[in-house]
């Protein structure tokens, strides 16, 4: 049985995750509590970030939200996750399919974990395409092209026809969003999209996926640890702490004036980083020079 979604949900907010609590088992009789009462919305293309230090509960949070956490009876997930005004919480593995075909494109860390690598590459993209454009031969090359092109693969017939380890890590990771994109989702789900990668491509991936999500008009949720990743890529912003949300707000206020201490932290630790003249993505030039100054000041 596959869910059918009634126009009017569009009114609904896309997703809307309120006072969400995961426990997983880490043990025969331990659990942690992963996320303790978060509340997220992310509506039509707007692109969202969710910041926070490793083990904070944003992947966990991103799983929820995928319908991805291990299954077992030990994991619990309370509260409420909507898309599109559908409960989600309590969902079956069928219904969470369906969002995932339909609603939620994901890219994740690690793309070898999510591509199969017996497949060849064209044959990962074309299943993403609508069940018509996949019977016609020449319509689905034609598309899987089309997308690979657009997550600025160059040599587009090539990739189509190589299995993933054939490629560079930057373009396996071009492939997922070639395949999440593929979709025509309503949102973008990226987890730590670009952390395996050393920094020159990894600003190079974050300015596709930045393009490919404007031109597409998909709404973005970017879970990164890296404050600067988030800054360049998002108009609102949450900070995660000890699974709870600790801070959220337009990015450049929450950049600028940062209300809670954890943040402050967060955005030391990024000027730490900077000091070592590493590039960062695209942190505005304002905060960047006030980042300066404080080093300075420090000094
Ligand atoms: N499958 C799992 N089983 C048990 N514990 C997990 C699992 N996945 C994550 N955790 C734990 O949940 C907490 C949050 O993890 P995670 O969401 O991955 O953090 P982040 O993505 O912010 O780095 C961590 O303490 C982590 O060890
Ligand atoms: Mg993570």
């Amino acid at each position: 049985m596959t869910v059918r979604y009634e126009p009017d949900h569009a009114t609904e907010p896309l997703i809307d995750i309120k006072d969400l609590r995961v426990s997983l088992p880490t043990g025969e009789r331990d659990e942690i509590d992963a996320v303790r009462g978060l509340s997220l919305v992310v509506a039509d293309g707007e692109r969202v970030g969710l910041v926070g230090e490793s083990g904070s509960g944003k992947s966990v949070t991103g799983r929820a939200l995928a319908g991805l956490l291990p299954e077992s009876p030990r994991v619990r997930v309370r509260g409420s996750i909507r898309v599109r005004g559908h409960e989600m919480v309590g969902a079956g593995a069928e219904e969470w399919a369906t969002i995932r075909r339909q609603r939620v494109g994901m890219v994740f860390q690690d793309p070898l974990t999510f591509l199969n690598p017996t497949m060849r590459i064209g044959t990962q993209v074309a299943e993403s395409l609508p069940k018509a454009v996949r019977r016609d031969r020449a319509a689905r090359d034609g598309a899987v092209h089309e997308f690979l092109e657009l997550a600025g693969l160059e040599n587009a017939a090539a990739v189509a026809r190589a299995h993933p380890h054939e490629l560079s890590g930057g373009m396996r990771q071009r492939v997922l969003i070639a395949i999440a994109i593929a979709k025509r989702p309503d949102l973008v789900l990226a987890d730590e999209p670009t952390t395996a990668l050393d920094a020159t491509v990894q600003s190079r991936v974050l300015r596709t996926l930045d393009d490919t999500v404007s031109r597409m008009g998909t709404s973005l949720l970017l879970i990164s640890h890296d404050l600067a990743v988030v800054a360049g890529m998002t108009d609102r912003v949450y900070v995660m702490y000890a699974g709870r949300i600790v801070e959220q707000g337009p990015t450049r206020r929450v950049l600028d004036a940062p209300e809670h201490p954890y943040t402050e932290a967060l955005l030391r630790s990024v000027r730490s980083l900077s000091d070592d003249g590493s590039e960062l993505y695209s942190i505005p030039p304002d905060l960047r020079a006030r980042l300066r100054e404080e080093a300075d000041h420090a000094a």
